[in-house]
């Protein structure tokens, strides 16, 4: 019987400002899924925070895009902007956008990345949740863990992945799919995915299996709202061992901290270090973004776990270098390229400001 693990997550209010979450929230979060294991909706479900963003992580028999599961998480979430309002935390509600729900969660505001899967005799999955970032920032370590064999020694020498993987990349701006074969077609997949403001990567296959290895959420709050109302914080969901890489493959790419976009006011690029929980709670300059891992191994859909995959002194590395990198880039202020550029800026202050001084400007 398939499996399916749900990651759906949503920022309903920080505590304080944006830099992390009232517990109040999260053992809200935590109620109603044991409420929904009770009920038979799920047959595991826990509750977890990065930063501000709560990340309902749900195991369940009723495959991608049910939508009895995807309402009883939004509304998961819109009870607990009851508590966030109550509380008066920071941005109540910020990423439901639309008012009522209507079907599926895509498009509402939160994120959500869904995997089904035959259970294999060991799976151990890792769950990822991003804060002060944005949907894309999987692109590269998602190529590393896939595509690289620098990253992934197994690409080279395990038999179940050296046929290699495929790319399904979304354009996020005009709502079209592409699926890219690697490694043939690298150098084509590198074209979209180096831009990842507009190019996304949704899922990876095992050519050898036809299994799903790893999906991300993609969802763009500034392209639903057609305003900044916050970053859309992404999480991701890969599965590990056997034709898909080893855990520590897949941790691997997290031991350089790439620049990504969010930061303060999600109008800048720094870069996203690797926390534990305890550590994911971005203060500086509202940042520097954080991923953390969770690492699970499912029993007959079970979430044994969560492990805290980076709470491990070998990120160490990362972090400090995480925090040089924000120390050079804060240098620059309101300068390019710490701020982002100016087609990434059309959400915030810029039409406005553009509008209010078209008339001043004259020939040269
Ligand atoms: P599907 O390919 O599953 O329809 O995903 C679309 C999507 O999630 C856009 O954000
Ligand atoms: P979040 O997207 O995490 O709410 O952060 C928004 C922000 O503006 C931080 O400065
Ligand atoms: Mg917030
Ligand atoms: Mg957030």
């Amino acid at each position: 019987m398939p499996q399916t693990l749900s990651v759906i997550k949503a920022d309903i209010g920080g505590w304080v400002g944006h830099t992390a979450m009232h517990p109040e929230i999260l053992d809200h979060g935590r109620e109603q899924l044991a409420l929904a294991v009770q009920s038979g909706l799920l047959i595991d479900g826990q509750a977890h925070a990065c930063g501000d963003d709560m990340f309902l992580v749900m195991s369940h028999d009723r495959g991608e895009d049910n939508t009895e599961l995807h309402q009883y998480a939004w509304d998961a979430f819109v009870s607990g902007t009851e508590i966030a309002k109550k509380l008066k935390l920071y941005g109540a509600g910020q990423d439901l956008l639309a008012d009522a729900f209507s079907g599926n969660i895509r498009g509402m505001g939160p994120g959500s990345a869904e995997l089904e899967l035959v259970e294999r005799q060991s799976e151990p999955v890792i769950v990822f949740m991003g804060d002060k970032t944005s949907s894309g920032s999987f692109n590269l370590p998602f190529y590393k863990m896939f595509a690289d064999p620098f990253n992934t020694a197994g690409l080279v020498i395990a038999e179940a992945l050296h046929q290699g993987f495929a790319f399904e990349v979304h354009d996020l701006k005009n709502h079209k799919k592409i699926v890219f074969n690697a490694p043939e077609e690298l150098y084509d997949l590198l074209v979209f995915i180096g831009s990842p403001a507009h190019y996304a990567i949704k899922r990876v296959v095992a050519r050898a299996t036809g299994e799903v290895a790893a999906v991300s959420s993609t969802d763009k709050l500034s392209l639903i709202a057609g305003r900044y109302v916050g970053k859309d914080d992404p999480t991701a969901i890969v599965r590990c061992q056997g034709a898909f890489p080893a855990v520590g493959e897949v941790l691997e790419p997290f031991t350089t901290p790439y620049i990504v976009e969010g930061f303060m006011r999600g109008s800048h690029y720094g870069p996203w270090m690797p926390t534990s929980v305890a550590e994911a709670h971005p203060a500086r300059f509202d940042g520097p973004p954080r991923v953390v891992a969770l690492g699970f191994q499912l029993a007959n859909g079970k979430l044994i776990g969560p492990r805290d995959m980076f709470d491990d002194p070998s990120y160490n590395n990362a972090r400090q270098k995480a925090n040089d990198i924000s120390d050079f880039l804060r240098l620059h202020g309101p300068f390019e390229p710490h701020r982002l550029p100016l087609d990434e800026m059309e959400y915030t202050t810029m039409p406005a400001v553009a509008a209010k001084m078209a008339s001043r400007w004259s020939e040269i």
